[in-house]
């Protein structure tokens, strides 16, 4: 076991620098019907301390309004343009002189993700991925900011297969003629692989298989945790697994050197009824959980205390975004930088630091049953103490008259009075701590 132990640090140390720091970074998609101003957007940034972003592009305004802002950014080749790029290296060099010389040093562009889960959605580009990393690559070695700039392209986690047991995951072996010529190129330009892992839709397919509160990182009994039978290695969240199974299904390749860096995860808020999992609790509890997990240098089961940087999925609301409810609803804020949800991040140091002025009030939970409000108001104006006396007919929080608004009144009263404990906003969990008041 000992033994085991040290070789588990040899190989650690061969990995990543024994000094390099885990940080958690932000996407900023931008399907939104009211896309803040660049200025605004970088304003939001800064509030929250947010020091790491991917953007999906190399939007001239953002990366103008980015310059001095000490924010590290990583930049995309959109899939649309990575058929030219792939297929010549002038149009790469040009692309890189328009997109990166042009504003690099003083925006800090520290990675470019060409084009994005190419393997997936666009099978047919997949051997001009090879070249386009090649050429962006050299193009970068032109301007001697390679040592500087990371080139690779993120994944998405669902070309693993058999990713449980973790020791027993590979790539999905049809994709081997791609797979292999660019984890060669990861290996050799030192850069990292990029991976895209979403374990809601992991627990959303399993069929009740995975566990809600594996998903979530919640605290499971010990026999409910997962055990690989090869390694007997514990995992006790999905995320864990997923970055092991890429560890393994790289060395199941012979690549053992290449770090992996989490380019996309989060949990949507909202959805609608055949989407029960897509609540504020739950993205509230996957983000704080996720956020606290990477900052704590935890690492990995296979890879202990080695950093798994992770850009968090996504800094807005997408209103515009096609498809399923919660897909408009994967953000941290709305247009307005007003947080969806206040992150639970006590003692994780200084990310998303949760700004709106500190003020936070008690709400009624969306959806929650008249009923169970009804009763949450009757025990704070009761047992809770409560002056509600402004409730009743005739006094100014009378209108608008229904259960909602009284609840809202009742429970961030309450709340208040006991000092905005976070154990004050619950009422039977029909509560729950919001930063927009509910009275505006
Ligand atoms: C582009 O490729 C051509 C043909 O392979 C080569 O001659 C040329 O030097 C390359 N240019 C750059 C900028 O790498
Ligand atoms: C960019 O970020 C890197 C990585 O933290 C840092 O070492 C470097 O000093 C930064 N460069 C500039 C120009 O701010
Ligand atoms: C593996 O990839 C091929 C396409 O390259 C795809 O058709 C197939 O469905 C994938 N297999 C699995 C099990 O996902
Ligand atoms: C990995 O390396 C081992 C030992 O050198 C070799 O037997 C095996 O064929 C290699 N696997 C691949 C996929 O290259
Ligand atoms: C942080 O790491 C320590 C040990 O490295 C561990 O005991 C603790 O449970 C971790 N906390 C979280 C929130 O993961
Ligand atoms: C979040 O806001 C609360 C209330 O203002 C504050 O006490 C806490 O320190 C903030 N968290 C972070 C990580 O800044």
């Amino acid at each position: 076991m000992v033994m085991h132990f040290l070789l588990l640090l040899l190989f650690a140390g061969s990995l990543v620098a024994a000094d390099e720091e885990p940080f958690i970074g932000v996407n900023i998609g931008t399907d939104l019907s009211d896309m803040p101003h660049p200025t605004q957007t970088v304003a939001l940034l800064k509030a929250q301390q947010i020091r790491h972003i991917r953007l999906y592009n190399a939007d001239q305004g953002m990366l103008t309004a980015l310059s001095k802002s000490g924010i590290q950014v990583a930049i995309s080749v959109p899939n649309e343009e990575l058929l030219a790029i792939g297929q010549s290296n002038s149009t790469a060099l040009n692309w890189v002189s328009r997109n990166v010389l042009a504003y690099y040093p003083s925006t800090n562009i520290t990675s470019i993700c060409v084009g994005s889960e190419v393997l997936t959605t666009l099978p047919n580009a997949a051997k001009l991925l090879i070249n386009a990393l090649k050429y962006i690559h050299s193009a970068l070695v032109a301007s001697k900011l390679d040592s500087k700039i990371k080139v690779s392209t993120p994944l998405p986690s669902t070309i693993i297969l058999d990713s449980f047991p973790p020791s027993q995951a590979f790539f999905n072996t049809s994709m081997n003629q791609v797979l292999i010529p660019m984890l060669d190129f990861l290996q050799s330009t030192q850069s990292y692989l990029m991976l895209n892992i979403y374990p809601y839709f992991d627990y959303m397919e399993s069929n009740g298989f995975i566990p809600l509160d594996y998903a979530l990182f919640k605290p499971l009994p010990p026999n409910k945790e997962s055990i690989d039978s090869n390694t007997l290695l514990h995992y006790s969240n999905v995320f864990d697994a997923v970055v092991d199974a890429a560890y393994f299904a790289m060395s199941y390749l012979n690549y053992t050197n290449i770090p992996v860096i989490v380019t996309e995860t989060g949990w949507p808020s909202k959805g609608s009824s055949n989407e029960p999992d897509a609540t504020l609790d739950n993205a509230n509890t996957y983000n704080s959980n996720l956020i606290k997990h990477v900052l704590n240098k935890t690492g990995t089961p296979k890879n202990p205390g080695i950093a798994v940087s992770t850009y968090i999925y996504e800094l807005y609301n997408e209103d515009t975004k096609p498809g399923a409810l919660s897909e408009k609803n994967w953000g941290l804020f709305d247009s307005n930088g007003v947080p969806v949800y206040v992150l639970q991040l006590t003692g994780s140091g200084a990310v998303l630091a949760n700004d709106t002025n500190g003020e936070t009030y008690c709400v009624a939970k969306d959806g929650a049953d008249p009923k169970m409000l009804q009763a949450g108001i009757d025990w704070a104006c009761g047992p809770g103490k409560v002056d509600c006396s402004p409730l009743l007919q005739g006094q100014p929080c009378y209108d608008p008259d229904n259960v909602v608004a009284h609840a809202n009144y009742a429970f961030d009263a309450y709340y208040h009075q006991m000092g905005k404990s976070t154990k004050a906003c619950d009422f039977n969990d029909m509560a729950t701590i919001s930063t927009s008041n509910p009275s505006k």
